[in-house]
């Protein structure tokens, strides 16, 4: 789409709301973005051109020439967009020299709005559904778990000629797969996604246009349980304790004709629907799949179908009011893994290593069968010490897939409504099994990955790696906690204290918008944000310290890292009410009251004093609304807040803190949270600092800190002149540390430091999982403090970069991130005294580089020295560094440093 080929900036990476050209979008001022690349030093974009088209190529708005030169986005000001259309756009971006350069994208319009819909929610007569089938082994009893088949709906219907274009919108209250003529419709897995369903079902379009074909035609779907029916969380109770019983579809594909003409098939009572022969299917439990009730050809026009066992549907409701165009990008089945090693552990036995514990399933090729054979899949996260699966941590989630064979005596075993968290497979029932013949399915939500990080120590790396696939394991629809037992809840504090990690290694920002939604519904009347989002009956409710403040916390995150206001508009009021809840029932201050469930610095090995940690998370979230209402210029509210913060850091300093800079409690947290959050005076933090560093050492150095705690300890070490510690606490290998677990096996990130050890064996069952990305935190500090990427303090969507390297006595590091603004990245090494630094700063952006040195006269980039090199200007010189401001462009640093 390059209409020119200026030698000015180059914008690319198109996004619309965050997301490539979108399918289905509800918001009325969409925000339109662009990253840039240049090949030359010191580029910076002279201003932009935005124009929108729609599709007949009527041009419906334009920003006319935008002189803005830190510009990477505008938000939508035109008339407003119509439902169901598709608008084309183009970015023009002007060089320093006036030459333009055009690059062009698409976004679609979704239902816009409740009053759009004629469908109507449909599933198999319930009464009907048969669920009291003796169970055979390996299978649940249906009844005794409330378990129930999954329901199949479908519909045949004539098309006169190809229509030029076809959408449909569809949504399940449980999960959904749509088939036109027999293909799957898109690659979503566990549609529509876990919202509260009570306040808001998402939907999403897919473009069918492909699959219809003129004469009849058969829209078909397979609906189960998911989280809308099915087991969700550690509630004991029944499914249908948290939204509904039975899964339902809604869906409208819309056919549209050459001339304009729509016409609209949608879900309604002329549907028909049947049993599945997925027999039950619930997320935590596991799923069924009996091949001998299977009807070949249900999802076909015409041919060997069958309508035997076929009702007209059952028409479950009308009301459309609550869906919403979802968001975040979908799950899907992002890459597969081998089979390490199968062995075999009985007659008809084998266990399988992944060799990576991850969240999905498998896809096993069974042979040999007869039917009526029953192939059984467990799933576990490690072996026991016997050398069989270990599955006493998942709690009551069964995690086992059955396939129950029909005829054919080779078949394929995917299921499609359940996931897991799981390393190894136990299969019984087959008399052979090749690693060939069985893979790992990895499913995610499909947050686009935009970060890299290495360095000269094997064991860091892998921790890095561990700690990705935290992210990737626990990114399924929410941010959850677990992947595994019966929990895999959107934990709030999880999600506050991994979100630094996650931005720098995916683009979640769209994934967190979907999910802040959640978070703002679950909030109470009083204000309270909640512990868990989407919330959920049977977990209380009342946001604890640090738990509920992520409503605060994250938006601020998000803004800071994409550059984005409106994290800020859209959550603004939530924040504040957070804070006058706090407030209103603690107006001493010291936030001891209303504290919901108070879960402290969880898990750690020294506890903080409650009243300190409440109250620091209160200052901070006080300090972070009135920062966010400043950005959007509420400056009242900006003022209240601001004051309000001063107060309670105050507060905190007078019942808290000693004259020397002693905290009460005494603990690594309490320290962290004081420095981190600012709430020392300034003659405190020398005292704090020194105490702080004290505490560490004498644990090893080691760290005693539990989830609140543990994200800050490197950045704190380092931004008070302890980086050595920082190294120090990241290189330690006996327990609690980051690498512990990994040299015992871990390929992901534990919820606990000693989940398991070679004296005790595993910890406490009831809560170990060996997949929470909480302590992996630190992955965060591996990017800005190791490698040294940052944006400066202050700096929103990477604008103001801060290169500060810590090199430690490692020798080489690097990052790389693909910022909103473009690349970013920074590679150093260090070899015979030289220190290399390679820099990489996008189009319009600056930087700070400190580059580490023991002589700072000497340092020289690209072969010059440093004061003479283009683009690079002195800022100013410490012991140990040289301070350099620079342009965009890529730049090489060497320096002396021994
Ligand atoms: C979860 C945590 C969560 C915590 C609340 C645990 O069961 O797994 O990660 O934040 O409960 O303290």
């Amino acid at each position: 789409m390059t209409e020119s080929q200026g030698r000015g900036p180059l914008p690319y990476g198109l996004r619309c709301d965050h997301r490539v050209e979108p399918l289905g979008l509800d918001e009325p001022a969409p925000l339109l973005s662009w990253r840039l690349s240049s090949g030359r030093r010191g580029d910076a974009p002279a201003g932009y051109r935005v124009r929108v088209r729609d599709e007949d190529g009527t041009q419906v708005w334009d920003t006319g020439a935008v002189d803005d030169p830190s510009a990477v986005s505008v938000r939508y000001g035109g008339p407003a967009l119509r439902a169901r259309t598709r608008y084309l756009w183009t970015v023009a971006v002007a060089g320093a020299d006036g030459a333009w350069t055009q690059e062009g994208s698409w976004f679609e319009t979704g239902m816009q709005g409740p009053s759009a819909w004629t469908a109507a929610w449909i599933t198999h007569d319930p009464s009907v559904l048969d669920v009291v089938d003796a169970p055979e082994e390996g299978e649940l009893a249906l009844a005794d778990h409330g378990l129930q088949p999954a329901v199949r709906l479908r519909k045949a219907f004539e098309v006169p000629a190809a229509p030029a274009g076809a959408r449909l919108y569809v949504t399940a209250r449980g999960l959904y797969e749509m088939r036109v003529n027999g293909e799957r419709v898109g690659d979503a897995e566990l549609a529509p996604g876990w919202t509260d369903y009570r306040d808001r079902v998402d939907y999403q379009v897919h473009d069918v246009t492909g699959l219809l074909r003129p004469g009849t035609n058969m829209l078909a779907a397979t609906v189960a349980d998911g989280w809308w029916s099915g087991f969700a969380g550690f509630d004991p109770r029944r499914p249908g304790a948290h939204y509904g019983t039975f899964p339902q579809l809604l869906a409208e594909l819309h056919l549209v004709h050459a001339g304009g003409a729509v016409d609209v098939i949608a879900t309604g009572g002329d549907w028909q629907s049947a049993r599945s022969p997925v027999r039950y299917a619930d997320l935590l439990k596991g799923e069924c799949h009996d091949l001998r009730r299977e009807t070949p050809g249900w999802d076909l026009p015409a041919g060997d179908r069958d309508d035997a066992g076929w009702l007209p549907a059952w028409v479950a409701g009308t009301d459309p009011s609550r869906l919403t165009a979802s968001a975040a990008p979908p799950v899907r089945a992002v890459r597969e893994l081998p089979a390490r090693s199968v062995t075999r552990a009985g007659e008809n036995r084998f266990l399988v290593d992944f060799g990576q514990n991850f969240a999905g399933r498998v896809r096993l090729t069974a042979r040999g069968l007869t039917r009526g054979d029953r192939v059984v899949v467990r799933h576990g996260e490690a072996l026991d010490d016997a050398g069989g699966l270990y599955t006493a941590n998942l709690r009551t989630a069964d995690a086992t897939d059955v396939l129950i064979a029909g005829d054919d005596a080779e078949t394929v075993f995917e299921p499609r409504f359940t996931y897991h968290g799981f390393r190894h497979v136990e299969v019984t029932g087959l008399t052979a099994l090749d690693a060939g013949d069985i893979t790992g399915v990895v499913l995610h939500s499909d947050t686009p990955w935009a970060g890299e990080f290495t360095c000269s120590d094997p064991g860091i790396d892998r921790l890095h790696q561990a700690i990705c696939w935290g992210q990737r394991s626990n990114f399924v629809s929410v941010p959850t906690d677990c992947p595994q037992r019966d929990e895999r809840l959107g934990w709030l504090a999880d999600a506050q204290v991994f979100l630094p990690t996650a931005c720098l290694n995916a683009d979640v920002a769209a994934f967190f918008d979907g999910w802040l939604r959640e978070v703002r519904g679950a909030q109470s009347p009083d204000g309270a944000f909640t512990n868990v989002a989407p919330r959920l009956a049977g977990v209380a409710d009342e946001g604890a310290p640090g738990w509920g403040d992520a409503g605060v916390l994250i938006p601020w995150h998000l803004y800071q890292v994409y550059g984005d206001e409106r994290f800020l508009e859209r959550n603004l009021d939530a924040m504040c009410a957070w804070v006058d809840h706090i407030h209103r029932h603690n107006p001493g201050l010291v936030w001891t009251r209303r504290v919901g469930p108070h879960f402290a610095d969880w898990l750690a090995p020294a506890p903080t004093p409650r009243d300190v940690l409440a109250t620091a998370y209160f200052a901070r979230s006080a300090d972070l609304t009135a920062r966010a209402a400043g950005v959007l210029g509420r400056d009242e509210t900006a003022a209240r807040y601001g004051a309000l913060a001063g107060h309670i850091r105050k507060t905190f300093t007078e019942r808290f803190a000693t004259p020397d800079g002693r905290i009460h409690g005494d603990t690594q947290t309490g320290y962290l949270l004081a420095l981190a959050f600012g709430l020392l005076p300034a003659e405190l933090v020398p005292g704090a600092v020194r105490r702080l560093a004290e505490l560490v050492e004498e644990a090893g150095p080691g760290l005693t800190t539990g989830f609140l705690g543990v994200g800050l300890i490197a950045p704190v070490l380092d931004a008070h002149g302890h980086a050595d510690l920082a190294h120090a606490l990241l290189r330690r290998t006996d327990p609690p540390s980051w690498l512990y677990p990994l040299g015992h096996g871990a390929t992901t990130v534990w919820e606990r430091w000693d989940g398991y050890t070679a004296e005790r064996g595993f910890q406490a069952a009831a809560m170990n999982s060996f997949n929470h990305y909480a302590l992996g935190s630190v992955g965060e500090w591996l990017h800005r403090g190791v490698a040294g990427l940052d944006q400066a303090p202050g700096s929103a969507g990477y604008r103001e970069l801060l290169i500060r390297p810590r090199p430690g006595d490692l020798t080489s590091a690097s990052a790389r991130y693909e910022s909103v603004r473009g690349t970013v990245a920074t590679a150093w090494s260090r070899h015979d005294g030289v220190f290399d630094l390679r820099v990489t700063v996008p189009p319009g952006a600056t930087a700070t580089v400190h580059v580490p040195t023991d002589d700072p006269a000497g340092v020289r980039e690209s072969g010059v020295p440093a004061a003479d090199a283009p683009g690079v200007r002195i800022a100013g010189a410490g012991p140990r560094e040289l301070r350099c401001r620079i342009a965009s462009g890529e730049y090489r640093f060497t320096a002396g440093l021994h």
